[in-house]
Formats: C-alpha cells, sequence, structure tokens
C-alpha cells in the first residue's frame, strides 16, 4: 500500500519524523524500589524505534515522592541514577530515527498512600472514587483538599521531573492531563468542587494545568517537544464523562492552542466514536478549534484504522498493537489484517514477562 498518509513526514516543530506512527504511553509497573523500569522494559521501548515507530512515549512516571504515585513499581526521573538510566534510552531511540518524549503524571486521588513514601493522597476536593481500586479491592481513601501550598509543591514535581527528562536527553515531555488523573481532576466539575481561584469557572477550573504548563515550558528548551495529553474518558468512575459538554471540551482545546506547547495528544476510547452527542469525533471536534498538531489514538490497529483516524489527526499512536506485536509498524505498512486486541491482552504489560 502507498496511497495514504502513515508513512509520509511530518514536521513537529524542528524534529522530522519519519512516519506518522507512535508508541502511546504505557505504565509497566516494572520499577522494583529504586524508581527504574526493569531492563527488558526499556529495551522494549528502544525495539519499538528500531522497528520503525517514529515516535516512542515512555509509560507515566511519577513527578514527586509524596503523592503522585497510583500504582506499585512506577518509575521517577529525579535523580542522577534514574537520568543514567534512561540516558543509555533515549540515545538509542535517537540512533534509530526516532523521536522520545517522557510522559509524566500526579494520580491526585486516584493515588493510594501505601505505594507513596508520604502516605498521603491529594485531589482538588475532598471526593473519593466511587469505584474500589482493583489492585487494592479496597475503597480509594478520601484525599486531602490541595492547599496553596500543595499546589505549588505538585507542579514542582512537574518541573523537576521535565528537568530530569531533559538530562536525560528526551526530545520532549509531556504532561498528562487525561484519563482522570490530577490535572483532569482539576479541569472536570465532578471531581473539582472548589471555591477559590481553582475551582468553579471553566477558566478557574483551567488554571493548575495552566500553571503546571508554564512552569514546565520554562525548562524545556525551545528545541525540545512540550506536549500535553487529554481525554474525555477516565480510568476509573468509567460512568462520567470527564468534560461536560462539546463546548467545555472544545474550549480546553482553546485553551491549550494558546499555551507554549507543541502538540496535543488526544486519548479517545475508540478514536472514531461520535463525541459529545454530536456527530463528530473528538479529534474532529479538536480540529474545528484549533490549528495545533494533534496525535491521536484509541483502537487503532490496522492500515485502515490509521489512515482513517490520521483523516483529522497528525500523528496515530497505539498502545495495545505496539504492546503485543513488535513488528506492528511493518505490518501495517505492509497492509496485513491485523487483530484489534482485546484490554485483557494488554495485562502480560504488568507481568514480569518480557515482551518481544
Ligand atoms: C498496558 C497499558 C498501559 C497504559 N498506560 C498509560 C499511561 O501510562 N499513560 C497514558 O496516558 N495512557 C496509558 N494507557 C492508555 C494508552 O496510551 C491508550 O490511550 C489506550 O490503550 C488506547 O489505545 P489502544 O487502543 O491503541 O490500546 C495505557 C494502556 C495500556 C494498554
Amino acid at each position: 500500500m502507498s496511497d495514504g498518509k502513515a508513512f509520509s513526514p511530518f514536521e513537529l516543530k524542528g524534529f522530522r519524523l519519519k512516519n506518522r506512527l507512535g508508541v502511546a504511553p504505557m505504565t509497566r509497573m516494572s520499577s522494583s524500589g529504586d524508581s527504574i523500569p526493569r531492563q527488558d522494559v526499556l529495551d522494549f521501548l528502544v525495539r519499538r524505534a528500531q522497528n520503525g515507530a517514529a515516535i516512542v512515549y515512555t509509560e507515566a512516571l511519577v513527578t514527586d515522592y509524596e503523592s503522585a504515585q497510583g500504582y506499585p513499581g512506577q518509575a521517577r526521573l529525579t535523580t542522577q541514577r534514574e537520568i543514567d538510566a534512561w540516558r543509555s534510552v533515549t540515545d538509542a531511540i535517537r540512533a534509530a530515527g526516532a523521536v522520545s518524549i517522557m510522559q509524566m503524571f500526579h494520580c491526585g486521588r486516584m493515588a493510594w498512600p501505601e505505594v507513596n513514601p508520604a502516605r498521603r493522597s491529594i485531589a482538588p476536593s475532598a471526593l473519593a472514587l466511587k469505584q474500589i481500586n482493583p489492585l487494592t479491592g479496597e475503597p480509594y481513601p478520601v484525599p486531602d483538599a490541595m492547599s496553596r501550598f500543595d499546589i505549588e509543591h505538585v507542579i514542582k514535581g512537574f518541573v523537576e521531573t521535565a528537568r530530569g527528562a531533559i538530562a536525560a536527553g528526551f526530545d520532549g515531555v509531556e504532561v498528562h492531563g487525561a484519563h482522570g488523573y490530577l490535572i483532569h481532576q482539576f479541569l472536570a466539575s465532578y471531581s473539582n468542587q472548589r471555591a477559590d481561584e481553582y475551582g468553579g469557572s471553566l477558566n478557574n477550573r483551567y488554571r493548575f494545568f495552566h500553571e503546571a504548563i508554564r512552569a514546565v515550558r520554562a525548562v524545556v528548551p525551545e528545541d525540545r517537544l512540550l506536549t500535553v495529553r487529554i481525554s474525555d474518558w477516565g480510568i476509573a468512575d468509567m460512568d462520567v464523562s470527564l468534560f461536560g459538554s462539546r463546548e467545555e471540551y472544545q474550549q480546553v482545546v482553546r485553551f491549550l492552542s494558546d499555551e507554549p506547547i507543541d502538540a496535543i495528544s488526544i486519548s479517545a476510547y475508540e478514536y472514531f466514536a461520535m463525541a459529545f452527542g454530536t456527530d463528530r469525533n473528538v479529534a474532529q471536534l479538536a480540529r474545528e478549534v484549533t490549528d495545533m498538531p494533534l496525535m491521536i489514538c484509541g483502537k487503532i490497529h490496522d492500515r485502515a484504522s490509521a489512515e482513517d483516524a490520521l483523516k483529522d489527526a497528525d500523528i496515530a499512536l497505539s498502545a495495545k498493537s505496539m504492546l503485543l506485536n513488535p513488528n506492528w509498524v511493518n505490518d501495517v505498512r505492509e497492509g496485513k489484517p491485523l487483530p484489534l486486541y482485546r484490554s485483557e491482552e494488554a495485562n502480560i504489560a504488568y507481568t514480569a514477562e518480557p515482551l518481544p
């Protein structure tokens, strides 16, 4: 197959992408004690670059030692040992002709004390998730509502982690504002019931995201990338749309378009699903209000779905296909019939089994 966009190059600020296919961020929970992923997990990322991916996102790294962590075995990037471990990964990804981006997040009310050194859970408001924690079988704790001091501390965590990523040679960093984690919790009136300047109007609920982006950009040089990820779904309390309406979603995209960022990564559950009761999908609704480079993700699994998704976006990311098929990019290039993997099949990501 030679037609279409998937294998055409794309200029993302100073970076020339050889095609439009990338590895979506995937948490692996393999960092035991030292906040550094297992070697086979790092090698997995390098191999995806060697096998043709144009962009490789890391798993979501957690941003501070107090309250950011939501899963066991998550990675951090604020010490020299951690920087050294990632340096060989970024060097190898670059040598393979791909772009590396470190994703980072704070889990907010989806964190739980047992996996955080300071055993604390914080969020915009003292509202627990309705859902129980699937990893513990227990309810999530009621988080402390964040004080101004907490907000500043958490933003410093994002900044420190971004500095670590730059020192480790990443081409870019991503602020994870999706999937119901802390930044998303501020954006959504469902989880943000604050009465101060961080709650109430959408302008106010967006303020924390804005401050995090601005603070991070100050330590990400102009010749590196800064991306953000957003979504209209969350990992927990799935029944609640985290954006109230099409208008809210598009207003957040407009706000982001005014930020000093280089791309917006949109995480859809299914890239093709019509969103917010409209006849348009989330990429189309974003494109209506921004010229910024867009990445799209969600059930892109073969050439046809990649080309279809790329009608409304510049870059297509895949998680499960990249996870389970080491030759996915080449198989897509050849137009092979490829499976749509089920979520249960991706659970192998959290085992000690090295992936090819
Ligand atoms: C094992 C696994 C781990 C994931 N971890 C993250 C993560 O750390 N950060 C993130 O933004 N999304 C994460 N996701 C979501 C994916 O990036 C992606 O948005 C989602 O799986 C849909 O894409 P797919 O249909 O290609 O799998 C994860 C998905 C899987 C399967």
